[in-house]
Protein backbone atom coordinates (compact mmCIF):
# COMPACT_ATOMS: atom_id res chain seq x y z
CA UNK A 1 0.00 0.00 0.00
CA UNK A 2 2.55 2.41 1.03
CA UNK A 3 4.79 1.60 -2.04
CA UNK A 4 1.76 2.17 -4.31
CA UNK A 5 1.25 5.34 -2.86
CA UNK A 6 4.85 6.79 -3.21
CA UNK A 7 5.18 5.10 -6.62
CA UNK A 8 2.12 6.80 -8.17
CA UNK A 9 3.17 10.19 -6.47
CA UNK A 10 6.99 9.58 -7.97
CA UNK A 11 5.61 8.99 -11.50
CA UNK A 12 3.06 11.83 -11.45
CA UNK A 13 6.26 14.39 -10.39
CA UNK A 14 8.06 12.51 -13.11
CA UNK A 15 5.45 13.12 -15.45
CA UNK A 16 5.24 16.83 -14.73
CA UNK A 17 8.96 16.81 -14.64
CA UNK A 18 9.52 15.25 -18.15
CA UNK A 19 6.58 17.79 -19.50
CA UNK A 20 9.08 20.63 -18.45
CA UNK A 21 11.97 19.33 -19.24
CA UNK A 22 10.86 18.57 -22.99
CA UNK A 23 12.44 20.67 -25.37
CA UNK A 24 10.40 20.77 -27.54
CA UNK A 25 7.65 21.55 -25.86
CA UNK A 26 9.63 24.65 -24.65
CA UNK A 27 10.10 25.33 -28.49
CA UNK A 28 6.48 24.97 -29.25
CA UNK A 29 6.15 27.22 -26.42
CA UNK A 30 8.21 30.09 -27.88
CA UNK A 31 7.80 29.75 -31.43
CA UNK A 32 4.02 29.25 -31.80
CA UNK A 33 2.62 30.72 -29.52
CA UNK A 34 -0.06 29.13 -27.22
CA UNK A 35 -2.71 27.23 -28.53
CA UNK A 36 -1.04 26.54 -31.83
CA UNK A 37 0.09 23.33 -33.27
CA UNK A 38 1.26 22.24 -30.03
CA UNK A 39 -1.91 22.78 -28.05
CA UNK A 40 -2.14 18.56 -27.56
CA UNK A 41 1.01 18.98 -25.53
CA UNK A 42 -0.16 21.79 -23.76
CA UNK A 43 -3.39 20.24 -22.71
CA UNK A 44 -1.59 17.58 -21.25
CA UNK A 45 0.64 20.22 -19.26
CA UNK A 46 -2.56 21.45 -17.60
CA UNK A 47 -4.24 18.11 -16.86
CA UNK A 48 -0.68 17.21 -15.37
CA UNK A 49 -1.13 20.36 -13.90
CA UNK A 50 -4.80 20.00 -12.83
CA UNK A 51 -3.75 16.61 -10.75
CA UNK A 52 -0.53 18.17 -9.09
CA UNK A 53 -2.97 21.02 -7.95
CA UNK A 54 -6.11 18.42 -7.48
CA UNK A 55 -3.40 16.10 -5.18
CA UNK A 56 -2.33 19.78 -3.72
CA UNK A 57 -5.51 21.00 -2.35
CA UNK A 58 -7.95 17.99 -2.43
CA UNK A 59 -6.63 15.01 -1.38
CA UNK A 60 -3.85 15.64 1.25
CA UNK A 61 -3.69 19.22 1.93
CA UNK A 62 -6.98 20.76 2.65
CA UNK A 63 -6.45 19.37 6.40
CA UNK A 64 -3.27 20.07 6.95
CA UNK A 65 -2.20 23.39 4.85
CA UNK A 66 -3.02 26.64 6.75
CA UNK A 67 -3.42 29.74 5.14
CA UNK A 68 0.19 30.84 4.97
CA UNK A 69 1.25 27.57 3.49
CA UNK A 70 -1.34 27.84 0.45
CA UNK A 71 -0.01 31.35 0.10
CA UNK A 72 3.95 29.52 -0.35
CA UNK A 73 2.05 27.56 -2.40
CA UNK A 74 0.41 30.32 -4.77
CA UNK A 75 3.28 31.98 -5.46
CA UNK A 76 5.59 28.86 -6.02
CA UNK A 77 2.95 28.17 -8.82
CA UNK A 78 2.97 31.08 -10.13
CA UNK A 79 6.86 30.77 -10.87
CA UNK A 80 8.09 29.74 -14.29
CA UNK A 81 7.20 26.36 -15.34
CA UNK A 82 11.36 25.61 -14.98
CA UNK A 83 10.95 25.75 -10.96
CA UNK A 84 7.60 23.57 -10.50
CA UNK A 85 9.40 20.47 -9.57
CA UNK A 86 11.46 22.27 -6.52
CA UNK A 87 8.25 24.32 -5.74
CA UNK A 88 6.32 20.74 -5.73
CA UNK A 89 8.94 19.21 -2.82
CA UNK A 90 9.08 22.73 -1.11
CA UNK A 91 5.33 22.94 -0.10
CA UNK A 92 5.61 19.32 0.52
CA UNK A 93 8.56 20.28 3.27
CA UNK A 94 6.48 23.16 4.51
CA UNK A 95 3.42 20.45 4.94
CA UNK A 96 5.04 17.93 6.51
CA UNK A 97 6.74 20.08 9.08
CA UNK A 98 4.96 19.19 11.79
CA UNK A 99 4.80 15.61 11.97
CA UNK A 100 7.10 13.08 12.31
CA UNK A 101 5.41 11.48 8.91
CA UNK A 102 2.43 13.18 7.45
CA UNK A 103 1.46 10.48 5.38
CA UNK A 104 1.78 7.34 7.56
CA UNK A 105 -0.31 9.51 10.27
CA UNK A 106 -2.87 10.51 7.93
CA UNK A 107 -3.23 7.02 6.67
CA UNK A 108 -3.20 5.32 10.12
CA UNK A 109 -5.30 7.80 11.53
CA UNK A 110 -7.78 6.74 8.95
CA UNK A 111 -8.11 3.14 9.90
CA UNK A 112 -8.28 4.14 13.29
CA UNK A 113 -11.01 5.92 13.00
CA UNK A 114 -12.64 2.79 10.72
CA UNK A 115 -11.73 0.04 13.14
CA UNK A 116 -10.58 1.14 16.55
CA UNK A 117 -12.72 0.08 19.24
CA UNK A 118 -12.95 0.18 22.80
CA UNK A 119 -14.34 -1.39 25.56
CA UNK A 120 -15.70 0.19 28.83
CA UNK A 121 -16.35 -0.97 32.05
CA UNK A 122 -20.00 -0.79 32.90
CA UNK A 123 -20.94 1.74 35.72
CA UNK A 124 -21.84 -1.14 38.57
CA UNK A 125 -22.58 0.68 42.00
CA UNK A 126 -24.53 4.18 41.52
CA UNK A 127 -22.27 5.23 44.31
CA UNK A 128 -19.51 5.48 41.60
CA UNK A 129 -18.50 9.35 42.28
CA UNK A 130 -14.60 8.45 41.58
CA UNK A 131 -16.05 7.38 37.95
CA UNK A 132 -17.58 10.56 36.93
CA UNK A 133 -15.68 13.39 36.16
CA UNK A 134 -16.60 16.63 38.10
CA UNK A 135 -17.02 19.13 34.95
CA UNK A 136 -15.72 20.30 31.51
CA UNK A 137 -14.51 23.39 32.73
CA UNK A 138 -11.58 24.50 34.54
CA UNK A 139 -7.71 23.14 35.10
CA UNK A 140 -8.75 19.49 34.79
CA UNK A 141 -11.29 19.79 31.85
CA UNK A 142 -9.04 17.55 29.11
CA UNK A 143 -10.29 14.63 31.89
CA UNK A 144 -13.59 15.32 31.83
CA UNK A 145 -13.84 15.87 27.87
CA UNK A 146 -12.56 12.80 27.38
CA UNK A 147 -14.86 10.60 29.09
CA UNK A 148 -17.80 12.65 28.17
CA UNK A 149 -16.08 12.26 24.05
CA UNK A 150 -15.78 8.67 24.36
CA UNK A 151 -19.56 8.14 25.22
CA UNK A 152 -20.27 10.58 22.21
CA UNK A 153 -18.10 8.46 19.94
CA UNK A 154 -18.08 5.63 17.37
CA UNK A 155 -15.27 3.46 19.16
CA UNK A 156 -17.22 2.31 22.09
CA UNK A 157 -18.16 -1.17 21.86
CA UNK A 158 -20.28 -3.86 24.03
CA UNK A 159 -18.53 -6.81 22.10
CA UNK A 160 -15.32 -7.28 24.53
CA UNK A 161 -14.10 -9.76 21.40
CA UNK A 162 -14.28 -6.68 18.96
CA UNK A 163 -12.31 -4.28 21.33
CA UNK A 164 -9.05 -3.45 20.77
CA UNK A 165 -8.46 -1.62 24.20
CA UNK A 166 -10.45 -2.18 27.78
CA UNK A 167 -11.08 1.23 29.72
CA UNK A 168 -11.24 1.35 33.17
CA UNK A 169 -13.55 4.45 33.91
CA UNK A 170 -11.99 5.73 37.26
CA UNK A 171 -11.65 9.53 37.85
CA UNK A 172 -9.80 10.19 40.77
CA UNK A 173 -10.73 13.88 40.59
CA UNK A 174 -13.92 13.55 41.97
CA UNK A 175 -12.50 11.53 44.99
CA UNK A 176 -10.37 14.77 45.74
CA UNK A 177 -13.34 17.30 45.98
CA UNK A 178 -14.80 14.56 48.87
CA UNK A 179 -11.68 15.40 50.75
CA UNK A 180 -10.23 11.61 51.25
CA UNK A 181 -7.03 11.01 51.85
CA UNK A 182 -4.39 9.64 49.20
CA UNK A 183 -4.30 6.04 51.14
CA UNK A 184 -8.42 6.26 50.93
CA UNK A 185 -8.53 7.01 47.34
CA UNK A 186 -6.20 4.01 46.75
CA UNK A 187 -7.83 1.66 48.55
CA UNK A 188 -11.06 2.73 46.51
CA UNK A 189 -9.43 2.30 43.32
CA UNK A 190 -7.91 -0.96 43.88
CA UNK A 191 -11.06 -2.55 45.30
CA UNK A 192 -12.60 -1.30 42.40
CA UNK A 193 -10.14 -3.22 39.69
CA UNK A 194 -9.82 -6.03 42.30
CA UNK A 195 -13.64 -6.19 41.69
CA UNK A 196 -13.00 -6.10 37.97
CA UNK A 197 -10.65 -8.49 37.85
CA UNK A 198 -12.65 -11.18 39.51
CA UNK A 199 -16.02 -10.29 37.53
CA UNK A 200 -14.29 -9.91 33.71
CA UNK A 201 -11.84 -12.37 32.30
CA UNK A 202 -10.55 -9.45 30.21
CA UNK A 203 -7.61 -8.45 32.75
CA UNK A 204 -5.96 -11.60 33.14
CA UNK A 205 -5.25 -12.39 29.69
CA UNK A 206 -2.50 -9.50 29.43
CA UNK A 207 -2.22 -8.60 33.25
CA UNK A 208 -3.94 -4.87 32.23
CA UNK A 209 -2.10 -4.20 28.84
CA UNK A 210 -4.69 -3.86 27.01
CA UNK A 211 -6.28 -1.81 29.66
CA UNK A 212 -6.10 1.99 30.08
CA UNK A 213 -7.01 4.56 32.48
CA UNK A 214 -7.00 8.61 32.15
CA UNK A 215 -6.95 11.07 34.49
CA UNK A 216 -5.47 14.52 35.07
CA UNK A 217 -4.88 15.25 38.00
CA UNK A 218 -1.31 13.91 39.77
CA UNK A 219 -3.95 12.64 42.47
CA UNK A 220 -5.35 10.31 39.87
CA UNK A 221 -1.89 9.04 39.50
CA UNK A 222 -1.26 8.50 43.29
CA UNK A 223 -4.51 7.04 43.76
CA UNK A 224 -3.77 3.99 41.24
CA UNK A 225 -0.33 2.97 43.10
CA UNK A 226 -2.12 0.15 44.93
CA UNK A 227 -3.04 -1.78 41.65
CA UNK A 228 0.66 -2.61 40.54
CA UNK A 229 0.03 -3.77 37.78
CA UNK A 230 -2.05 -0.87 36.76
CA UNK A 231 1.41 1.61 36.96
CA UNK A 232 3.84 -1.45 35.36
CA UNK A 233 1.89 -2.50 32.65
CA UNK A 234 -1.53 -0.44 32.17
CA UNK A 235 -1.51 2.66 29.69
CA UNK A 236 -1.75 5.25 32.00
CA UNK A 237 -3.02 8.78 30.14
CA UNK A 238 -2.06 11.28 32.31
CA UNK A 239 -1.31 15.43 32.84
CA UNK A 240 1.80 14.89 34.48
CA UNK A 241 4.21 13.05 31.98
CA UNK A 242 7.63 13.33 33.99
CA UNK A 243 10.21 11.05 33.39
CA UNK A 244 11.37 11.55 37.04
CA UNK A 245 8.09 10.03 38.15
CA UNK A 246 6.34 6.72 37.05
CA UNK A 247 6.10 7.43 33.54
CA UNK A 248 6.73 5.12 30.94
CA UNK A 249 7.10 6.32 27.62
CA UNK A 250 6.13 4.58 24.67
CA UNK A 251 3.28 2.72 27.21
CA UNK A 252 2.15 5.77 28.88
CA UNK A 253 0.55 8.76 27.20
CA UNK A 254 0.71 12.42 27.87
CA UNK A 255 -2.63 13.98 28.42
CA UNK A 256 -2.41 17.68 27.18
CA UNK A 257 -3.66 19.92 29.80
CA UNK A 258 -6.27 22.60 28.27
CA UNK A 259 -8.23 25.51 30.06
CA UNK A 260 -11.41 25.43 28.74
CA UNK A 261 -13.04 27.42 27.22
CA UNK A 262 -10.87 29.90 26.06
CA UNK A 263 -11.96 33.91 27.13
CA UNK A 264 -10.49 35.16 23.83
CA UNK A 265 -10.79 34.04 20.26
CA UNK A 266 -7.10 32.06 18.77
CA UNK A 267 -4.61 34.13 17.92
CA UNK A 268 -4.03 34.24 13.71
CA UNK A 269 -1.68 35.72 11.38
CA UNK A 270 -0.15 38.88 13.37
CA UNK A 271 3.43 38.06 13.81
CA UNK A 272 3.48 41.88 13.14
CA UNK A 273 1.62 42.78 16.50
CA UNK A 274 4.31 40.85 18.22
CA UNK A 275 6.45 43.57 20.05
CA UNK A 276 7.39 41.70 23.51
CA UNK A 277 10.18 38.83 22.87
CA UNK A 278 8.92 36.58 26.07
CA UNK A 279 6.33 36.49 27.83
CA UNK A 280 5.27 34.40 31.65
CA UNK A 281 3.67 35.48 34.51
CA UNK A 282 2.70 33.28 37.32
CA UNK A 283 3.29 31.85 40.68
CA UNK A 284 6.88 30.71 41.76
CA UNK A 285 6.40 27.20 43.13
CA UNK A 286 9.38 25.70 41.44
CA UNK A 287 12.93 26.23 41.32
CA UNK A 288 13.17 26.82 37.63
CA UNK A 289 10.52 29.62 37.92
CA UNK A 290 12.08 30.83 41.28
CA UNK A 291 15.79 31.81 38.83
CA UNK A 292 13.67 32.80 35.74
CA UNK A 293 11.98 35.18 37.75
CA UNK A 294 15.12 36.28 39.40
CA UNK A 295 16.98 36.52 36.62
CA UNK A 296 14.68 38.51 34.25
CA UNK A 297 11.89 39.98 36.09
CA UNK A 298 13.83 43.45 35.88
CA UNK A 299 14.28 43.32 32.05
CA UNK A 300 12.75 45.94 29.97
CA UNK A 301 12.42 43.45 26.28
CA UNK A 302 11.42 40.49 28.42
CA UNK A 303 7.89 40.63 30.16
CA UNK A 304 8.73 38.55 33.11
CA UNK A 305 6.02 39.15 36.12
CA UNK A 306 6.99 37.73 39.91
CA UNK A 307 3.15 37.13 40.34
CA UNK A 308 0.47 35.90 38.43
CA UNK A 309 -1.50 38.97 36.31
CA UNK A 310 -5.16 38.92 36.93
CA UNK A 311 -6.74 36.17 34.83
CA UNK A 312 -10.32 36.76 35.67
CA UNK A 313 -10.73 40.68 34.82
CA UNK A 314 -12.57 42.07 31.82
CA UNK A 315 -9.83 42.99 30.15
CA UNK A 316 -8.07 39.57 30.20
CA UNK A 317 -4.49 41.26 30.75
CA UNK A 318 -2.87 38.24 30.95
CA UNK A 319 -4.78 36.55 27.95
CA UNK A 320 -3.48 39.76 25.66
CA UNK A 321 -0.38 39.07 26.27
CA UNK A 322 0.10 36.04 24.67
CA UNK A 323 -1.52 38.35 21.98
CA UNK A 324 1.35 40.59 22.29
CA UNK A 325 4.60 38.01 22.73
CA UNK A 326 6.54 36.52 20.13
CA UNK A 327 7.61 33.86 22.54
CA UNK A 328 5.55 32.40 25.90
CA UNK A 329 7.85 30.65 28.11
CA UNK A 330 6.68 27.54 29.84
CA UNK A 331 8.32 26.30 32.80
CA UNK A 332 7.63 23.62 34.93
CA UNK A 333 5.63 24.56 38.17
CA UNK A 334 4.99 22.52 40.72
CA UNK A 335 4.22 19.85 37.61
CA UNK A 336 5.80 19.68 35.00
CA UNK A 337 2.86 20.18 32.58
CA UNK A 338 0.91 23.17 32.58
CA UNK A 339 -2.05 24.27 30.74
CA UNK A 340 0.07 27.22 29.36
CA UNK A 341 1.90 24.94 26.74
CA UNK A 342 -1.79 25.22 25.17
CA UNK A 343 -2.60 28.58 25.99
CA UNK A 344 0.21 29.61 24.04
CA UNK A 345 -0.70 27.79 21.10
CA UNK A 346 -4.51 29.03 20.82
CA UNK A 347 -3.36 32.27 21.17
CA UNK A 348 -0.62 31.85 18.66
CA UNK A 349 2.66 32.63 20.98
CA UNK A 350 4.87 30.32 20.05
CA UNK A 351 5.69 28.11 23.43
CA UNK A 352 8.80 28.10 24.63
CA UNK A 353 9.02 24.98 26.76
CA UNK A 354 11.59 25.12 29.25
CA UNK A 355 10.64 21.95 31.00
CA UNK A 356 12.66 19.78 28.84
CA UNK A 357 14.25 18.14 31.82
CA UNK A 358 12.02 14.71 32.21
CA UNK A 359 9.19 15.59 30.55
CA UNK A 360 7.54 13.92 27.59
CA UNK A 361 5.77 16.28 25.51
CA UNK A 362 1.68 15.53 24.74
CA UNK A 363 2.28 13.71 20.86
CA UNK A 364 5.77 13.59 21.10
CA UNK A 365 5.72 10.80 18.96
CA UNK A 366 3.16 12.13 16.06
CA UNK A 367 4.30 16.03 16.19
CA UNK A 368 7.85 17.73 16.14
CA UNK A 369 7.86 20.30 18.25
CA UNK A 370 11.01 21.60 16.91
CA UNK A 371 9.01 22.30 14.55
CA UNK A 372 6.81 24.97 16.47
CA UNK A 373 8.39 25.50 19.87
CA UNK A 374 11.95 25.90 21.37
CA UNK A 375 12.85 23.43 23.94
CA UNK A 376 15.54 24.88 26.29
CA UNK A 377 17.05 23.22 29.42
CA UNK A 378 15.81 24.35 32.74
CA UNK A 379 19.39 25.61 33.60
CA UNK A 380 19.50 27.70 30.69
CA UNK A 381 17.11 30.17 32.27
CA UNK A 382 20.00 32.70 32.57
CA UNK A 383 20.59 32.58 28.44
CA UNK A 384 17.12 32.83 27.72
CA UNK A 385 17.32 36.14 26.23
CA UNK A 386 20.16 35.40 23.98
CA UNK A 387 18.54 32.40 23.20
CA UNK A 388 14.91 34.19 22.10
CA UNK A 389 17.23 36.56 20.35
CA UNK A 390 19.36 34.30 18.12
CA UNK A 391 15.68 32.98 16.12
CA UNK A 392 16.29 34.80 12.78
CA UNK A 393 12.61 36.21 11.82
CA UNK A 394 12.70 33.16 8.79
CA UNK A 395 13.07 30.66 11.57
CA UNK A 396 10.17 32.74 13.56
CA UNK A 397 7.46 32.49 10.78
CA UNK A 398 8.26 28.74 10.68
CA UNK A 399 7.51 27.98 14.21
CA UNK A 400 4.97 30.58 14.22
CA UNK A 401 2.93 29.13 11.03
CA UNK A 402 3.67 25.42 12.97
CA UNK A 403 2.04 26.70 16.24
CA UNK A 404 -0.63 27.77 13.64
CA UNK A 405 -0.97 24.36 11.83
CA UNK A 406 -1.14 22.60 15.79
CA UNK A 407 -3.17 24.31 17.34
CA UNK A 408 -6.81 21.78 16.10
CA UNK A 409 -4.47 18.85 18.42
CA UNK A 410 -4.85 20.77 21.56
CA UNK A 411 -8.63 21.77 21.76
CA UNK A 412 -11.53 19.64 22.93
CA UNK A 413 -15.08 19.97 21.38
CA UNK A 414 -18.32 17.84 22.63
CA UNK A 415 -19.07 16.18 20.32
CA UNK A 416 -15.31 15.40 19.60
CA UNK A 417 -14.27 16.40 15.74
CA UNK A 418 -11.64 15.19 13.82
CA UNK A 419 -8.09 15.58 14.66
CA UNK A 420 -8.82 17.29 18.18
CA UNK A 421 -7.39 16.48 21.11
CA UNK A 422 -9.72 13.82 21.95
CA UNK A 423 -8.94 12.05 18.47
CA UNK A 424 -4.95 12.44 19.15
CA UNK A 425 -5.46 10.75 22.54
CA UNK A 426 -7.49 8.39 21.15
CA UNK A 427 -4.92 8.15 17.69
CA UNK A 428 -1.82 7.46 20.60
CA UNK A 429 -3.66 5.19 22.39
CA UNK A 430 -4.40 3.31 18.70
CA UNK A 431 -0.40 2.84 18.13
CA UNK A 432 -0.49 1.09 21.58
CA UNK A 433 -3.11 -1.44 20.88
CA UNK A 434 -0.96 -4.38 20.53
CA UNK A 435 -0.62 -6.76 22.87
CA UNK A 436 -0.28 -10.41 23.57
CA UNK A 437 -3.66 -12.33 25.03
CA UNK A 438 -3.48 -15.42 26.86
C1 LIG B 1 -24.50 -4.82 22.75
O1 LIG B 1 -25.60 -3.91 22.75
C2 LIG B 1 -26.62 -4.26 21.82
C3 LIG B 1 -27.68 -3.17 21.82
O2 LIG B 1 -27.77 -2.53 23.03
C4 LIG B 1 -27.22 -5.64 22.18
O3 LIG B 1 -28.20 -5.98 21.24
C5 LIG B 1 -26.08 -6.65 22.16
O4 LIG B 1 -26.58 -7.91 22.56
C6 LIG B 1 -24.95 -6.23 23.07
N1 LIG B 1 -23.83 -7.16 22.90
C7 LIG B 1 -23.17 -7.68 23.91
C8 LIG B 1 -22.02 -8.58 23.57
O5 LIG B 1 -23.44 -7.44 25.07
C1 LIG C 1 -7.67 -13.43 37.50
O1 LIG C 1 -6.54 -13.77 38.26
C2 LIG C 1 -6.69 -13.53 39.64
C3 LIG C 1 -5.37 -13.78 40.34
O2 LIG C 1 -4.74 -14.88 39.79
C4 LIG C 1 -7.83 -14.39 40.18
O3 LIG C 1 -8.03 -14.14 41.56
C5 LIG C 1 -9.11 -14.04 39.43
O4 LIG C 1 -10.18 -14.87 39.82
C6 LIG C 1 -8.89 -14.20 37.94
N1 LIG C 1 -10.08 -13.69 37.26
C7 LIG C 1 -10.87 -14.48 36.51
C8 LIG C 1 -12.05 -13.84 35.89
O5 LIG C 1 -10.61 -15.65 36.33
C1 LIG D 1 13.35 13.40 40.68
O1 LIG D 1 12.75 12.66 41.74
C2 LIG D 1 13.50 12.62 42.90
C3 LIG D 1 12.82 11.70 43.89
O2 LIG D 1 11.42 11.75 43.75
C4 LIG D 1 13.69 14.04 43.46
O3 LIG D 1 14.49 14.00 44.62
C5 LIG D 1 14.37 14.90 42.40
O4 LIG D 1 14.48 16.22 42.84
C6 LIG D 1 13.59 14.84 41.11
N1 LIG D 1 14.31 15.57 40.08
C7 LIG D 1 13.74 16.46 39.29
C8 LIG D 1 14.63 17.11 38.31
O5 LIG D 1 12.56 16.73 39.37
C1 LIG E 1 -2.85 44.35 15.71
O1 LIG E 1 -3.10 45.30 16.72
C2 LIG E 1 -4.01 46.30 16.33
C3 LIG E 1 -4.08 47.34 17.42
O2 LIG E 1 -4.10 46.76 18.68
C4 LIG E 1 -5.37 45.67 16.05
O3 LIG E 1 -6.31 46.64 15.67
C5 LIG E 1 -5.22 44.64 14.96
O4 LIG E 1 -6.44 43.96 14.78
C6 LIG E 1 -4.13 43.65 15.31
N1 LIG E 1 -3.89 42.80 14.17
C7 LIG E 1 -3.96 41.49 14.25
C8 LIG E 1 -3.67 40.76 12.98
O5 LIG E 1 -4.22 40.90 15.28
C1 LIG F 1 -9.13 40.22 39.77
O1 LIG F 1 -10.17 40.98 39.21
C2 LIG F 1 -11.46 40.71 39.77
C3 LIG F 1 -12.51 41.49 39.00
O2 LIG F 1 -12.15 42.83 38.83
C4 LIG F 1 -11.44 41.07 41.26
O3 LIG F 1 -12.69 40.76 41.83
C5 LIG F 1 -10.34 40.26 41.94
O4 LIG F 1 -10.25 40.65 43.29
C6 LIG F 1 -9.01 40.48 41.27
N1 LIG F 1 -8.01 39.58 41.86
C7 LIG F 1 -6.80 39.96 42.20
C8 LIG F 1 -5.92 38.93 42.76
O5 LIG F 1 -6.42 41.11 42.04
Amino acid sequence: MEGMRSREEGERSRVVARMIADSSFSQCWFKYGLMHKCHWRWMWLIVALLVLAFYYFGVSSSMLLSGVEKDVLAVNLKDGGHSRRTAYSRSREVMEQVYHSTDIFQRSFKEMEEKFKVYVYPDGDPETYYQTPRKLTGKYSSEGYFFQNLRESRFVTNDSAAADLFFLPVSCHKMRGKGLSYEKMADIVRAYVESLIIKYPFWNRTVGADHFFVTCHDVGVRATAKVEHLVKNSIRVVCSPSYNGSFIPHKDVALPQVLQPFPLPAGGDDIHNRTVLGFWAGHRNSKVRVNLADAWQYDPILFVANNRLNRSTGDYIYQNQFYRSKFCICPAGSQVNSARIAESIHYGCVPEVIMADFYDLPFNDILDWRKFSLVVREREYDNLKKILQAVTVQKYRMLHAGVRQVRRHFEWHSPPIKYDAFHMVMYELWLRRFTIRF
